[in-house]
């Protein structure tokens, strides 16, 4: 089978040709686990950061030898647990950019594949659209009345949390994107009601005449400073909802600008900022999946894709990504649903 590696240890930003394609035996099945067949791939931002071992202390994949990591929708081809056989499907955190996969009890949740399109378990029901769930509503408890702003708005976390907050009775949503395309994803697709290209000179004011009266919640997908532009947007008793950086993640620890944290705005502001890791909320994942599951068949709930077909097109894709250049949630489809 098909496995794709590092092809050296990195230190800067991933692109392509770091990438190595490799032709392993495939995995046997475990006694306490399953094998599957890989389906669907997640490219997701901190994998850049997880392979130079930036992220959450957890160590590189070995080059040449291991997988990229990366979570998978697949189906299983055999299996060694009760309650679990040949054709069901699952999705885990532990796949990785491989064929097929070998994964013991715990490290997988089966999936019902007629609750929404099986790659919206890579996305919108998948570890994305489960951060933007958690950030929104468990965490910003977003409710009747709320004026949301939230960046990287285009993509699946950002995307999510806006579409949520609305079904959850927030009167205004409003997104923050790179570039009139994105943005286009951002009104047309996700239904938000402004999105401001900050690639352009002077959004700053019309991200100020898009928020009218202010905004009680937003969510931080890219960096300090767009925070500190959201808290200048804020009303008092705002809430803040960190979720990550994706401006700085490549960004070498040598050439990083401190960046003041805003105190006095904060205070007077009387601004509560919540840090989001959505570990933390893996034990509601069914829970999620069911009420977002809904959405989704109820049309409430959109989600848009940046679908490559084919394993050996995932090096390019993440290249894509890691540069802001995917439209949409970054999936690659590795073999077809219908083996
Ligand atoms: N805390 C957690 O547990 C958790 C879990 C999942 C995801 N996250 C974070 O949530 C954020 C959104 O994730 P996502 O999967 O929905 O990603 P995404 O939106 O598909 O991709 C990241 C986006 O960040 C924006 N960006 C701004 N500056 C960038 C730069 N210098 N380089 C690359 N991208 C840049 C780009 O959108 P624009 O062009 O629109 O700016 C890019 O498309 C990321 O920061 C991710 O790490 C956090």
């Amino acid at each position: 089978m098909k496995l794709i590696s590092l092809r050296h240890p990195l230190n800067s930003k991933p692109v392509a040709s770091d990438f190595v394609e490799l032709d392993i035996p495939t995995p046997e099945c475990p006694d306490q686990g399953i094998l599957v067949r890989v389906v669907h791939l997640s490219l997701d931002p901190y994998i850049g950061s997880r392979l130079r071992g930036k992220h959450m202390g957890e160590a590189p994949p070995t080059p040449g030898v291991e997988a990229i990591p990366g979570a998978i929708v697949g189906e299983v081809v055999q299996s060694n647990l009760d309650g679990l056989s040949k054709g069901d499907w699952i999705q885990s955190m532990e796949g990785g950019w491989q064929e097929f996969v070998s994964l013991k009890e715990g490290a997988f949740r089966k999936l019902d594949p007629t609750q929404a399109p099986l790659a919206s378990h890579a996305g919108v029901l998948g570890m994305p659209g489960l951060t933007a769930w958690a950030g929104i509503t468990q965490l910003a408890n977003v409710g009747e009345g709320d004026t949301v702003l939230v960046n990287a708005a285009a993509g699946p976390v950002g995307g999510t949390v806006g579409q949520i907050a609305r079904i959850k009775g927030a009167e205004r949503v409003v997104g923050i994107a790179g570039g009139a395309e994105k943005c286009a994803i951002v009104t047309d697709t996700y239904g938000f009601d402004a999105c401001i290209d900050y690639k352009i000179d002077g959004w700053e004011a019309e991200l100020k005449k898009a928020l009218p009266d202010g905004l009680s919640i937003f969510f931080e997908n890219v960096s300090a400073d767009m925070a500190i532009t959201a808290l200048d947007n804020a009303r008092t008793y705002a809430r803040g909802v960190l979720c990550g950086l994706a401006a700085g993640y490549q960004v070498q620890s040598q050439d990083r600008v401190p960046n003041p944290l805003p105190m006095g705005t904060i205070i007077g502001k009387r601004a509560q900022l919540f840090g989001l890791v959505v570990y933390d909320f893996y034990s509601k994942w069914d829970e999620f999946a069911g009420e977002a599951g809904k959405w989704i068949q109820d049309g409430k709930l959109a989600f848009a894709e940046d679908r490559e077909e084919g394993l050996e097109n995932a090096p390019a894709l993440f290249e894509r990504l890691m540069n802001g250049q995917n439209r949409g949630k970054a999936v690659v489809t590795v073999s077809p649903e219908k083996a």
